[in-house]
């Protein structure tokens, strides 16, 4: 017997884990059950997703999410689309927390009473068993058909505390899901319309044998593989879009959440599709110049396989050479400087700046009186190290930094950066 809960008269007896959602500004509060809050997608992210799938055309139907956890992504989905929504979920206790804050976020928006909400339901069984859940329904509604799904949603647990895992230790897994729901999922324009919400530590091997997975089913359907970003150089998820839900044309996209909820997300769409490579430049090692720029991008915009896309909005057919492709600042060598006049742009830009001087020195606290002294050559005031340095060293370096300059006289404000093999320190003026 599956048990099946209604949004519109849940209620929260026996649920304990509760928390407000850090990025609706205090204004929701989810419940979670099964330590289930780590899981849930915060509602910023959510609603940044729910947004893009707006501006496609869906077929008509329910939304369903098939382990839809704390209900989070479902309600967001529901509310951004306006459609009535199915969650299925194994833990009782969680599809009893979707109700309930599906409840939440109708009430948040004043929607408690649409008809939507009231044809809206959570079904605490197996998410891979398409043919149960359609069949509990009907019977539930009193329907003569199945219920008609619009967009399949799936985000689905994963090991925890491992860096890397494999397809088969998704819960539930892809394939059988695929399998379970194919039969009862509505057809649009360029087919099913299927979201998935995989782990940004998926390899692109692993990326490769979802889409095998994805192709076993649906051969050939249209995809976009969507990275998205909350900043800090950090990928937070790796989704695929499928079918309906695809753009066509475009194979990847990234997407950069801003700081403020109330601005929309940041999107970068091109890119080549995976199945011809990863999609990163290659490293080519050059002597620096002075006088080149340097920048450093946004470390998620580059595994995102979008950056040589993306710099081409902001520079004029110019020779990019990539010093550094991986980690936490990748570095690119140019000729003039970027345009960035978008602040959706210089988003994706750590530092950029012009190469004043070049100093073979190694880097050390012994080594920073030499440096300060070459850089207020340059009329530099603020030096900011951008040079892999091990955490116990970096802030103290930095700190010696700033201490010297503070009481001198520079004006301009200059970063610190080197090529990987390289002793060399280029000091670039920021512009
Ligand atoms: C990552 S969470 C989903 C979080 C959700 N997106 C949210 O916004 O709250 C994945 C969920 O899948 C559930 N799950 C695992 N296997 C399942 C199955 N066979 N059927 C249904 N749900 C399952 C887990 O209990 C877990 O709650």
């Amino acid at each position: 017997m599956v048990e099946i809960f209604n949004p519109s008269v849940a209620d929260s007896v026996g649920l304990t884990e509760c928390a407000p959602d850090p990025t609706a500004a205090g204004e929701l509060v989810f419940f979670h059950a099964s330590d289930g809050k780590p899981l849930a997608t915060p509602w910023q992210v959510a609603l940044a997703r729910s947004k893009l799938l707006t501006q496609l055309k869906l077929p008509a139907g329910y939304i369903l999410d098939c382990a839809c956890g704390s209900g989070i992504q479902l309600g967001a989905h529901m509310a951004l689309l306006q459609r009535p929504g199915i969650g299925v979920e194994l833990d009782v206790q969680r599809a009893q927390a979707s109700a309930v804050n599906l409840q939440s976020i109708a009430k948040y928006r004043n929607e408690e009473g649409l008809e939507r909400m009231q044809n809206t339901r959570i079904v605490a069984g197996d998410g891979r068993d398409g043919a149960t859940v359609c069949a509990t329904l009907a019977d539930h509604f009193k329907l003569d058909e199945y219920p008609r799904i619009a967009l399949l949603h799936l985000d689905p647990a994963r090991p925890r505390n491992s860096r890397t895992h494999g397809l088969d230790e998704m819960a539930p897994r892809l394939d059988e899901v695929f399998k379970g729901w194919a039969p009862y999922l509505a057809e649009g324009e360029n087919g099913p319309a299927l979201l998935l919400d995989l782990s940004p530590r998926l390899t692109h091997a692993q990326r490769l044998e979802v889409e095998s997975l994805v192709d076993e089913v649906w051969s050939g359907i249209e995809r976009t593989w969507v990275w998205t970003s909350r900043g800090r150089g950090r990928v937070d998820r790796l989704a695929l879009w499928l079918g309906s839900a695809a753009t066509e044309g475009v194979a990847r996209r990234f997407v950069r959440i801003p700081p403020a909820i109330t601005e929309d997300a940041y999107v970068v769409s091109g890119g080549t599709p995976l199945s011809q490579g990863d999609g990163l430049p290659a490293p080519v090692r050059q002597p620096p110049r002075r006088g080149e720029r340097v920048s450093i991008l946004d470390a998620a915009l580059v595994e995102s396989g979008m950056a040589e896309s993306w710099l081409k909005t902001v520079t004029k057919s110019e020779h990019i050479n990539w010093g550094v492709v991986e980690g936490r600042r990748p570095q690119i060598h140019h000729q003039h400087p970027l345009r960035l006049e978008q602040a959706s742009d210089r988003m994706l830009v750590q530092a950029t700046g012009r190469v004043v001087a070049l100093a073979r020195l190694e880097l050390s606290i012994e080594s920073v009186d030499q440096l300060v002294e070459l850089v207020l050559e340059h009329d530099v005031s603020k030096l900011t190290v951008r040079v892999p340095l091990p955490p116990e060293i970096q802030p103290k370096i930095q700190g010696a930094i700033d201490r010297q300059l503070a009481r001198r006289h520079g004006r301009r404000e200059a970063f610190l950066v080197q090529q990987p093999g390289d002793e060399m320190l280029l000091i670039c003026i920021v512009e």
